[in-house]
């Protein structure tokens, strides 16, 4: 038998022609499914050889994620980029790697005994990483994060069966309330736990530097001529760093933070002034400490990025590359394009750089991938019933129809400018509307329909709103009882927005 999907073997059964699937070529173990799946008809290509292959455990599916060439966002570039798309770890992030590396250290190291509780300051994927950990060597886990994280992340990590603790962001790292200070308090009070303290621990850039740089530069065959990656506790960065420059001292590396992050201005200076410190609603990356895990000599340049620019660019990830990522791997690819435009740091045909995405993307559904939280922050334009309206190719005036009409009229009408929607109106205003629909359902109760008044058959007029209400609103106006809504310009002219307006207009 070929394993690449050409002849089928003989039947394991007869040895010959196959009983079952009726031919000499056609037995794949007597299913028709194996044989519709060979890797010449199916880009997800079964197991070759079809040799047992049952990991032990979870831990075991870390690592060794793809790299995956990025095709239309970064087509201005004159090179290849590829991003290290990790989150397909088990925990759906990068952190994974360090997670584990922090425990078999501290086993190792006695800091960590059976039965014990791993506590950590943790924004979402580091806990996950350990509290997957956990879960298969059997420890308790308590996790300090912060009121700013997503409700997603707390709730996942509560999912797999740690503690968590919220504490207040806008507090110096040194207060008793801050998550760091919590952590700390609890490894004092608990007995028998571990603190892992990611910032410090060095086995987190020692994951980096056994496995993320490895992996990459097999990948590229060594070819890696550009590392990017958003910097936050340092240890992506630098343990990735670190193994590609001893490989190739030439690979350049550009770390990405965000504005209100004091580590720009440490890398530049070697300043650690807290004026840089802000409040950003980027997550996971950027610090208002410097983390003992970073070595700044491996990394040759520091790049900040918006929370808007960085939000804007993991929603274009996800619709032109189809990579549906977190907030920090959109900041990572914002960082390379604003550095790439930068004269002195100009990439070549030849160059190969490589992003590091850290994590998936379910994470911000109720952040960056929701649209009225983007509005709500500036980062989309607020669309209203008047940009609907002012984007019509033709100014066409409202068709309306009185109640002493048929509703044969009101079908021609709608007929004959292709509409479903007509609003009722007499001397005095507005009184009803009449819409496909509507009438669709009084047909069958009265087949006789077409001769009657419409006032005898109109429904409640639609809502009349301001000009200028957001898309979001209309939406929760229109619904299945309700189809379209209707507002006055300027002008006092009326105008109508339908629920295909809306749907037409939240898309684009
Ligand atoms: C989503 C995300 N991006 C970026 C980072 C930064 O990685 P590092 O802490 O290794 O610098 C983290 C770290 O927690 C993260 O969770």
């Amino acid at each position: 038998m070929s394993d690449e999907g050409g002849s089928l073997s003989a039947c394991p059964t007869t040895g010959g022609a196959c009983p079952t699937t009726g031919g000499s070529n056609g037995c794949l173990s007597h299913s028709p499914l194996t044989t519709r799946y060979s890797p010449r008809n199916c880009t997800f290509a079964p197991n070759k050889n079809y040799a047992m292959d049952i990991k032990n455990n979870i831990l075991e599916t870390i690592g060794n994620t793809p790299l995956i060439k990025l095709n239309k966002i970064t087509r201005n570039l004159p090179c290849t980029v590829a991003a290290k798309v990790d989150y397909f770890n088990p925990g759906n992030s990068i952190k994974d790697r360090m997670a584990v590396k922090m425990i078999e250290v501290a086993e190792k190291e006695g800091k960590l005994k059976p039965g014990g509780t791993i506590i950590e300051c943790t924004s979402g994927n580091t806990g996950m990483g350990l509290a997957l950990a956990a879960c298969v060597k059997g420890y308790k886990c308590i996790f300090t994060t912060t009121d700013k994280q997503s409700k997603e992340k707390v709730d996942i990590l509560k999912a797999v069966g740690a503690e968590v603790i919220v504490c207040p962001t806008n507090v110096e790292p040194d207060d008793p309330c801050s998550y760091y200070s919590v952590a700390r308090r609890l490894a004092k009070e608990i007995p028998n736990s571990f603190h892992c303290n990611q910032y410090d621990n060095l086995a987190n850039r020692l994951a980096h530097y056994e496995t993320t740089g490895p992996e990459i530069w097999k990948q590229t065959e060594g070819k890696i001529t550009h590392l990017v990656c958003t910097a936050g506790t340092g240890g992506t960065v630098t343990g990735t760093a670190m193994y590609l420059k001893e490989k190739n001292p030439a690979i350049q590396v550009w770390a990405i933070d965000v504005y209100g992050s004091l580590l720009t201005k440490y890398f530049r200076t070697g300043e650690v002034d807290m004026n840089e410190v802000h409040p950003y609603i980027s997550e996971g990356f950027g610090e208002d400490f410097v983390p003992d895990n970073y070595n700044m000599s491996v990394i040759d340049h520091f790049e900040q990025v918006t929370d808007k620019d960085g939000a804007i660019m993991a929603r274009r990830l996800a619709k032109d590359e189809g990579i549906f990522c977190g907030y920090s791997a959109g900041s990572c690819i914002q960082g390379l394009l604003q550095i790439a435009g930068n004269e002195k740091f100009a990439l070549k045909k030849d160059d190969l750089v490589v992003c590091i995405f850290h994590d998936h993307g379910s994470r911000y559904v109720a952040k960056i991938y929701n649209d009225q939280w983007m509005m709500e922050r500036g980062f989309m334009d607020v669309k209203t019933f008047k940009d609907i309206v002012s984007g019509r190719a033709a100014k066409q005036k409202l068709v309306t129809i009185e109640p002493g009409h048929t509703v044969a009229e009101a079908v021609d009408m709608m007929r004959k400018y292709d509409i479903e929607h007509i609003p009722v109106i007499n001397g005095n205003g507005l009184v009803g509307a009449i819409s496909e629909s509507g009438l669709f359902q009084k047909v069958f109760s009265d087949p006789d329909i077409k001769n009657a008044k419409i006032e005898a058959v109109m429904e409640p007029a639609f809502p009349v709103v301001d000009y200028n209400t957001p898309i979001e609103k209309l939406r929760t106006l229109i619904n299945k009882d309700n189809g379209a809504v209707l507002s006055k310009d300027e002008a006092g002219n009326y105008h109508i927005v339908t629920k295909y307006d809306v749907i037409q207009a939240l898309g684009n």
